[in-house]
This record gives structure tokens, C-alpha cells and sequence, in this order.
């Protein structure tokens, strides 16, 4: 059976850290508030680099573990809600950085969700035979279109990009299976207007500013996500007849480490066996499954034939599960 495998794990930062304690300084919050409700004690804050800058240097680290050249890549999916411009895709403009000559490109957005949506896309290129070689990143440069007045959502974020290479390979080992989920009804939990078409250039620029940035309703969006996040994961075993005693490690998308181990409690899941980086970066949106995967990888966390499962939530609603078989 033909399946995709990932060959190539890669992420990358900014240098600039912004510390819960210089957020006292920016809004009414605490260092201590932010820990005890979040887990996040800094996150990372692009100064000069757009989301395709990030990307760029997490594909470098991806094709460099791979061992293979961008021009070997025949398909680039870029999973962004922060995209450099509303157009080009933030795929093409990777695209040109990396000099993916034979790739095509194009840009997936399901927000958190978006990195396990773009494997699923990803995936059903590779089983259909159109592409051996994929680039798969998510990016998030959610600095950009934080509004940096509202404490509810400015101490969550940071920016980041994570990035995988898939190849098409025979066998047992790669992508088992993914799932993804999405309600629109929820839309007016979590979303950000700004550059849409219903806040355009049509708008005046100061309305546009003040209404644009992330919204979130917070409380609400946390039960749900739990909830989400407990039936994907049960889903993607359940599709494979596993179990979760037969998980080696469990990457969730880093919101909250109270979703995550809300989620993680439900399931029964033992502490060591769930990876949590929230603490360091914040909730870097779709980069934030790639780059726990690519930090857990080099950490030696990650073996031949691991049994990992990948579980995001986000805006939209959208919700994602994928089991992976290393
Ligand atoms: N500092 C201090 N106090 C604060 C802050 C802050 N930064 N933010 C809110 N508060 C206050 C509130 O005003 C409220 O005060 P009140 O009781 O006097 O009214 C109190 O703290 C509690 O507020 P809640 O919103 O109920 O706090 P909660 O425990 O729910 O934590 C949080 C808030 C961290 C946002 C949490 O709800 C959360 O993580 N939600 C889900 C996030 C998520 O999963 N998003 C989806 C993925 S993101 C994406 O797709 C882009």
C-alpha cells in the first residue's frame, strides 16, 4: 500500500522572546495569570520577517534532515490564516525563497487546524500518484494581527513555522489516517476580520484597524476544544483499531496546557507519553503541531515505528486528528 512518510522535520523561531513579564508592562495582566491559565511563560515575536521568511527557514531544516533538494519537491502546501499578502499564496512566495522550481503551490487555511488539514491534503495527492515529494508547513505570524490592547488574546500567541517532508513509499510506516472536522456555525468564537473582504480597503483605515484583530471567546472556545480534541483523537484510533495504550507520544496543538491535558485526562493518556512546548512559545496557530513534532524528533522522542497522534483545534470551528506510524 502505497503511503506518505515523513522523511524531514524542520522548524524555526524568531530570536525576539516577549516575556509574560513585559506584557505587565503592555496590558493589565500578571506572569502569574498567564502560567496558571495558559502554561506560557514567553513566546517568540517576528520583527522584520514575513510568514514566508519563517517558512523558508523551517523547509531549509525539513529538506536538509530529508536529504533531498527543494527542486525534488513537487507539491508546496503552506497552512497560514497570517499569509504575507492576500495574494500571492504564502506557498508561492516559499516557493520562489527555497527555489522549488517543479513544485506547484498553494495555501490551505483552517487556522490551528490548518497543518494536519494540509497533510490530509498532502496525503491524497501522494495515494493518487500526482506527487512523490511534498513540502508541508504551517506558519503563523499572529503578532501581526493580534490586536495588542485586548489582555484576552495578546498574551496567547507567538510566531513560529514547523515543516515536513513526505515522500511516497510503499509499506506499513507513514500516515495511517486523518481526519478533519469543521462547524461554521461557530465562526463568531474565534476570528479576525482584518484584510477579509467584509474589512477591505473599502473600510477607513482606522474602523478597519480597531476591528480587524483576533476575537475570541475564550471560556466557550476552551470546552469545546477539549470536547474536539478528545473525539478526534478517539476517531483516528478507532479508524485503526488502536487503542491508546498503544501510543507512544501524543502532539497536540499548543493552545492551552489546560486544554491539553483536559484532553489528555479524558483520554487516559500518561503524562510522559504527551508533548507540550506551550510554555516556550505560545500558540504559534498552524506551526504549532509541526514544530512540536520537529522539536520532539530532535529530542530523540520520536523512533522507527512510533505511534504518534496528532491532534489540533482552531478557528472556524475546525478540528483535526492524524495517526502516524514513523
Ligand atoms: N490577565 C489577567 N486577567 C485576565 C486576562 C489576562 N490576560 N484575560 C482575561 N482575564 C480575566 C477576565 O477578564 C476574567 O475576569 P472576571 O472574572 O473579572 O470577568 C477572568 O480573567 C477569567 O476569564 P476567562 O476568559 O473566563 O478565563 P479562562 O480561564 O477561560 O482563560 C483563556 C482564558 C486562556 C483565553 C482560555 O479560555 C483559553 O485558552 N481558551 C481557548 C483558546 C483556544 O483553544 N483557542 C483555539 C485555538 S486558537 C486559533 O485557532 C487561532
Amino acid at each position: 500500500m502505497i503511503r506518505s512518510r515523513i522523511i524531514g522535520t524542520g522548524f524555526f523561531v524568531p530570536s525576539k522572546v516577549l516575556t509574560n513579564n513585559e506584557l505587565e508592562e503592555m496590558v493589565d495582566t500578571s506572569d502569574k495569570w498567564i502560567r496558571e491559565r495558559t502554561g506560557i511563560r514567553e513566546r517568540r515575536i517576528a520583527e522584520e520577517q514575513n510568514s514566508s521568511d519563517l517558512a523558508t527557514k523551517a523547509s531549509a531544516n525539513a529538506l536538509k534532515m530529508a536529504g533531498i533538494k527543494a527542486s525534488d519537491i513537487d507539491l508546496i502546501i503552506v497552512a497560514t490564516v497570517t499569509p504575507d499578502m492576500v495574494f500571492p499564496s504564502t506557498a508561492c512566495f516559499l516557493q520562489k525563497k527555497i527555489g522549488a522550481a517543479s513544485a506547484s503551490a498553494f495555501d490551505i487555511s483552517a487556522a490551528c487546524s490548518g497543518f494536519i488539514y494540509a497533510m490530509d491534503v498532502a496525503d491524497k495527492y501522494i495515494k493518487g500518484g500526482s506527487a512523490k515529494k511534498v513540502l508541508v508547513v504551517g506558519v503563523d505570524r499572529f503578532s501581526s494581527i493580534i490586536d495588542w490592547q485586548d489582555r484576552a488574546t495578546c498574551i496567547l500567541f507567538g510566531d513560529g513555522a514547523g515543516a515536513v517532508v513526505l515522500t511516497s513509499e510503499e509499506g506499513k510506516r507513514g500516515l495511517l489516517s486523518s481526519h478533519i472536522f469543521s462547524n461554521g456555525n461557530f465562526w463568531d468564537m474565534l476570528y479576525a476580520p482584518l484584510n477579509g473582504s467584509s474589512n477591505g480597503l473599502t473600510a477607513s483605515s482606522a474602523a478597519s484597524a480597531q476591528k480587524g484583530g483576533v476575537k475570541m471567546r475564550g471560556n466557550e472556545t476552551f470546552k469545546i476544544a477539549v470536547k474536539m480534541m478528545e473525539e478526534a483523537s478517539l476517531e483516528a484510533l478507532r479508524c485503526n483499531h488502536l487503542g491508546v495504550a498503544d501510543l507512544d507520544l501524543f502532539i497536540p496543538h499548543q493552545a492551552n496546557a489546560r486544554i491539553i491535558n483536559s484532553a489528555a485526562q479524558r483520554l487516559s493518556l500518561p503524562q510522559e507519553k504527551i508533548y507540550m512546548n506551550i510554555d516556550k512559545y505560545g500558540n504559534t496557530s498552524a506551526a504549532s503541531i509541526p514544530i512540536a513534532m520537529a522539536e520532539a524528533h530532535k529530542a530523540g522522542l520520536i523512533h522507527d515505528n512510533s505511534l504518534i497522534l496528532l491532534v489540533a483545534f482552531g478557528g472556524g470551528f475546525t478540528w483535526a486528528s492524524s495517526l502516524i506510524r514513523w
